[in-house]
C-alpha cells in the first residue's frame, strides 16, 4: 500500500531549521562598495576598503588563463586534484615539503576547513583581538566558546600577558593574525616560540595574510611544532582575491587530517593557474610591495602636517582617528574613496582603515581626504 500525501503549498512547508549552533550567528556583515561602484561609473573609485591589491596582479596571470583557455580542453574537465601543480611550485618556493602545505579557496577555506576538523562543540577558542571577525565565525559555527584577548592598547603587543592567558587556559585553539587585521599588531618567531611553549595541546594557528607586505614571517617555526599552522593567501600582495586561492602550512599530520574533509577539487583550474604564474613573478610583487611601503611614508608624513592620529601597520593598511570617522567615511565615499569604518569595534573609536596602494594612487587619495577635512572644518552656512 502506498500512502500518498497531499502536497503542501509553499507557505505551509515547514521552514527548515540551521544546525544548533550556527542558529546564533549572522552572516558576516559585508559592506562591499562594489555596489556603490558600480552605480557610479563616472568616478575613478578608490577601493581601500577590504585590503586588497589596489592595482591589477601581474599581466603573466591573464596571459597564463588565456593561453589555458585557447587548449583543446579547458574549463570541462575538473582541476588537478589538491592544486597539487601550486603545492609543487609552493613547496619549492619556500622550502617547505609539499605534505606539509594545503592550497584551499582562499585562506578563509583553510581557516574554515582548520575550525571544522579541529573543533569539538563547546571547545574554548582564544582570539588576539581585535582580528578578522571570520575566523570567529567558522569557530562559532562548530560551537566553540570565542574568549577574546585585548592588550590594553590595541596596537601594542603584550606578549606575557597573553602567554599567561593561554596557559591559564590551555584552549582547544589559539588564533592570531600577525601583522594583525586591523592593528598591524606582529609577533616574531621568539614571542610565537614563547606562546606555544606553554600549551603543547593546543593548536595555534598564526593568520599571514599580509605576509609579504612586512617581509616577515614565523615560517621557521614550522619544524619545531607539531601544533602550528601558517596561514597565507594570494588575494592580498598578489592582487587575485578574485580567484580565491590560500594556503596553509603545518606538519604533515595536520595537513593529512584537514584532507579528511577538504574537498580535493575545491580550487578551480584558472585559480590554480592564475596562482602559479603569480608566484613566478616576484618582480611584480617586489615592485608593488615597494610602492606600498613608501605610500605608508608619504600617508604618515601628511598624517602629521595635519595632526591626524595615524598607525602605519607591516601590512597594506593603516588606521587614522577621526572624531566623526562615520561622517568623514560618508564623504569620501562621496568622492569614491571607499574605506572601512572600523570606530565600532573595541578600543578602536574612531579608526577608519585605508588599504594603500601605489604612490600615485595614495596622492590622490589624500588630496580627497584633504579636502573632506578642510569642510569638516568650515562652519556650516
Ligand atoms: C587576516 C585575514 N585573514 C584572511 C583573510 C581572507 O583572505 P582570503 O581572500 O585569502 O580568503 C583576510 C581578508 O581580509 C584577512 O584580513
Amino acid at each position: 500500500m502506498t500512502l500518498t500525501m497531499a502536497p503542501l503549498s509553499l507557505n505551509e512547508h515547514p521552514v527548515i531549521e540551521v544546525a544548533r549552533h550556527v542558529q546564533g550567528l549572522k552572516p558576516y556583515q559585508v559592506v562591499s562598495s562594489l555596489d556603490h561602484i558600480q552605480a557610479h561609473p563616472e568616478q575613478t573609485p578608490y577601493k581601500i576598503d577590504w585590503n586588497e591589491s589596489t592595482v591589477l596582479p601581474s599581466p603573466k596571470v591573464a596571459e597564463a588563463i588565456t593561453a589555458f583557455l585557447q587548449g583543446s580542453h579547458h574549463l570541462n574537465w575538473y582541476p588537478v586534484l589538491n592544486s597539487a601543480n601550486l603545492i609543487e611550485r609552493l613547496s619549492r618556493f619556500y622550502a617547505i615539503p609539499e605534505e606539509k602545505i594545503l592550497v584551499s579557496s582562499g585562506s578563509d577555506d583553510a581557516l574554515n576547513t582548520l575550525c571544522a576538523t579541529y573543533i569539538n562543540a563547546g571547545d574554548l577558542v582564544l582570539v588576539a583581538s581585535p582580528t578578522y571577525q571570520h575566523f570567529v565565525l567558522f569557530a562559532q559555527a562548530r560551537g566553540a566558546r570565542i574568549v577574546p584577548f585585548y592588550a590594553s592598547d590595541p596596537f601594542t603587543k603584550d606578549v606575557a600577558a597573553l602567554r599567561a592567558q593561554i596557559q591559564r587556559e590551555q584552549p582547544r585553539m589559539v588564533y592570531i593574525v600577525s601583522p594583525n587585521n586591523p592593528t598591524g599588531v606582529m609577533y616574531t618567531p621568539d614571542e610565537m616560540a614563547s606562546l606555544i611553549d606553554v600549551a603543547p595541546n593546543t593548536l595555534f594557528i598564526l593568520d599571514e595574510a599580509y605576509g609579504e607586505f612586512a617581509r616577515a614571517s614565523c615560517l621557521e617555526l614550522l619544524g619545531d611544532y607539531r601544533n602550528l599552522v601558517i596561514t597565507r593567501t594570494f588575494s592580498k600582495a598578489y592582487g587575485i582575491a578574485g580567484l580565491r586561492v590560500g594556503y596553509a602550512f603545518a606538519d604533515g599530520t595536520i595537513v593529512s587530517d584537514m584532507r579528511r574533509i577538504a574537498s580535493p577539487k575545491g580550487v578551480n583550474v584558472m585559480a590554480q593557474i592564475g596562482a602559479i604564474a603569480a608566484l613566478e613573478d616576484q618582480e611584480h610583487l617586489n615592485w608593488y610591495v615597494d610602492q606600498v611601503e613608501r605610500s605608508k611614508q608619504v600617508i604618515a608624513d601628511w598624517a602629521e602636517v595635519h595632526g591626524v592620529p595615524c598607525h602605519l601597520t607591516p601590512a597594506n593598511f593603516v588606521m587614522m582617528q577621526f572624531e566623526q570617522a562615520p561622517w568623514v567615511v560618508r564623504q569620501l565615499r562621496n568622492a569614491g574613496v571607499y574605506v572601512r569604518d572600523r570606530s565600532a569595534m573595541t578600543n578602536l573609536a574612531g579608526y577608519v582603515r585605508f588599504s594603500v596602494g601605489t604612490l600615485e594612487q595614495t596622492e590622490i587619495v589624500l588630496q580627497h581626504l584633504e579636502n573632506v577635512l578642510t569642510s569638516l572644518a568650515q562652519p556650516s552656512a
